[in-house]
């Protein structure tokens, strides 16, 4: 096997947006183009299934499922390209933020008629912070939308990156024309149509200043046509190295319903966005073509059989080639695995799922030997930084029902919280928990795991607390005295990291205030 080689192929990326711009539909046509999947539907029926009920004991039912779905991989001109699936919606959780870390590159969604949404923001947000390289599709020009200069410019301003428009938009909605390719000087005319594969049949119009591109087109084309120019004038040019250091995104306008505009947006990711990169750990830097296989668990998601403590973890390939039956190593406990029946995630080709390389994500049932951050090698001991925890948003307070089962809930919540199903919190006053989470499903999921797994009926109450930071300083007389002049508001996580919990931001902006030699951090990193 030619490790180099392999690498050299892979684009591992996921797909960031508000719920309703169009994520389900743009992975679909992806996966159409590429011939992943052969029905059009696949993936919208599976989504349709798991929103039918908001009761998460439906989503449960679907585990099996969302599990195979939650990495896709497909194979497009010589490429393999792995999709990591973020979930959106209801089931938001740390989970989200964490499968941006094992991607190299991220397609951002944004509907065209509501521009970034907060969820997108979120998201966007982990990217920054990791300067993921970010390509950019407006989506539901069929419709009546924003004016593509106004989106142009509010991208910018969300994502802190200069946008390069690659297409433009002539018309929308009723008048939707198409979109005129700007790097390859080409309108392609749009042409309704839900379940279009191919787009040989696809007519395309060459050069801006044609005048046929006019006399069809009009006012439509006239108004596109002096946009563009304007931006041939204003905007910067692109910048394949910029778009690597996550300074500009490509920005791509069409309609995902359609198929409409997809096929650009899969062409730029093979042929621009990056090959899995070098990765770091504590002790040396892991090259994605040595030979020796690394991998990290970046989540763990509990499976179909909960009495079984059955769990899926996740494994993002860093470095080497991965066989169905080798034997790996758990640095963190030296334990030896030998995953034979690795979960099938959803790809068209069956031997690409039994190799896998740096980019790849493997799954690997087990029963609590894999723990979130872990890293698997076939002997060497490694560490790797970077896999973080994010400051919760939502608390509550959490009691056992029977005051005998105290030892079985914390058993659990230590259990769930090592998973990342959900954050738990120890309070330097006073005996009462405290659960974090980024999505109001966490709390729920954690009270139904406790008792189905650990038998204990849990209540849930309202927490007074909205934010936790990190605490850190220089100076470890400077920590204690702000743990001591505020241990009301403190607590310790899993891994006895030290938090404020703060009830508002004003709460936090007065203590950054008043003590300026203290860190305040949104971010932990594992390890
Ligand atoms: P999500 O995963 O980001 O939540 O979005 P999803 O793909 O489910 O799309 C949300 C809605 O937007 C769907 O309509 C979908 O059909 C529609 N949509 C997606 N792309 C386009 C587009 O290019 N143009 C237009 N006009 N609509 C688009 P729905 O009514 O919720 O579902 P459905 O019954 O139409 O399937």
């Amino acid at each position: 096997m030619n490790i180099p080689q392999e690498v050299a192929r892979r684009r591992t990326f996921a797909i960031i947006s508000h719920p309703d711009a169009g994520k389900t539909t743009l992975t679909e046509k992806l996966l159409l183009f590429a011939g992943a999947i052969q029905i059009a539907g696949s993936v919208k029926s599976r989504k349709a299934s798991r929103h039918a009920s908001s009761d998460w004991m439906e989503i449960e039912k679907q585990r099996g499922i969302s599990v195979a779905s939650s990495v896709m991989q497909m194979e497009y001109r010589d490429c393999v390209i792995n999709l990591l699936d973020t979930p959106g919606h209801q089931d938001f959780s740390e989970d989200t933020y964490r499968v941006l870390t094992a991607v190299d590159a991220a397609l951002m969604v944004i509907d065209a008629a509501n521009g970034v949404e907060p969820q997108t923001i979120r998201l966007l947000q982990v990217c920054r912070a990791r300067n993921t390289p970010i390509i950019t599709f407006v989506n539901k020009f069929d419709r009546e939308v924003r004016e593509p200069l106004d989106l142009l410019a509010e991208i910018e301003q969300h994502i802190g990156m200069d946008a390069v428009p690659f297409s433009w938009p002539v018309g929308m909605g009723r008048t939707f024309r198409g979109v005129f390719d700007i790097r390859n000087d080409r309108m392609r005319v749009f042409r309704p149509g839900q379940d279009r594969l191919g787009t040989d049949d696809d007519e395309f119009v060459q050069g801006l200043d044609n005048p046929v591109l006019t006399e069809r087109f009009d006012s439509e084309f006239a108004k596109a046509h002096d946009e563009i120019e304007l931006l041939s004038e204003a905007a910067v040019p692109f910048d394949q190295q910029a778009f690597l250091d996550a300074r500009q995104t490509p920005v791509f306008f069409g309609s995902a319903v359609n198929n409409f505009g997809v096929q650009e947006v899969l062409d730029t990711l093979v042929e621009r966005a990056p090959t899995p990169g070098p990765r770091q750990a504590q002790e040396r830097e892991v090259r994605p073509e040595e030979p020796k296989f690394t991998g990290v668990v970046f989540k763990v998601q509990a499976n179909m059989d909960p009495a079984h403590r059955d769990r899926v973890a996740f494994v993002r390939v860093s470095s080497g080639h991965f066989q169905r039956g080798m034997r790996l190593t758990v640095s963190r406990t030296g334990k030896e695995i030998r995953p034979n029946n690795v979960v099938s995630f959803l790809s068209q080709r069956r031997d690409l799922l039994d190799d896998a390389y740096a980019g790849d994500v493997i799954g690997i049932p087990n029963h609590g030997v894999l723990h979130l951050g872990d890293v698997l090698t076939e002997g060497e001991k490694l560490q790797f930084t970077g896999l973080p925890f994010f400051a919760p948003e939502l608390f509550q307070a959490v009691e056992v029902a029977d005051p005998l089962r105290t030892k079985q809930l914390r058993t659990g919540l230590t259990q769930l919280g090592e998973e990342g199903a959900i954050q738990v919190f120890r309070p330097a006053v006073g005996s009462t928990l405290l659960l974090g989470a980024v999505g109001q499903l966490q709390f729920e999921v954690v009270a139904h795991r406790l008792k189905t797994e650990y038998g204990v009926e849990a209540r849930l109450l309202h927490s007074r607390y909205t934010m936790a930071r990190w605490l850190s300083a220089e100076d470890p007389k400077e920590l204690k005295r702000f743990i001591d002049g505020n241990l009301a508001n403190i607590a310790y996580d899993v891994v006895d990291a030290v938090a404020f919990l703060a009830t508002s931001s004003a709460q936090l902006r007065v203590a950054q205030e008043l003590y300026p030699k203290v860190q305040f951090h949104a971010l932990r990193e594992h390890g």
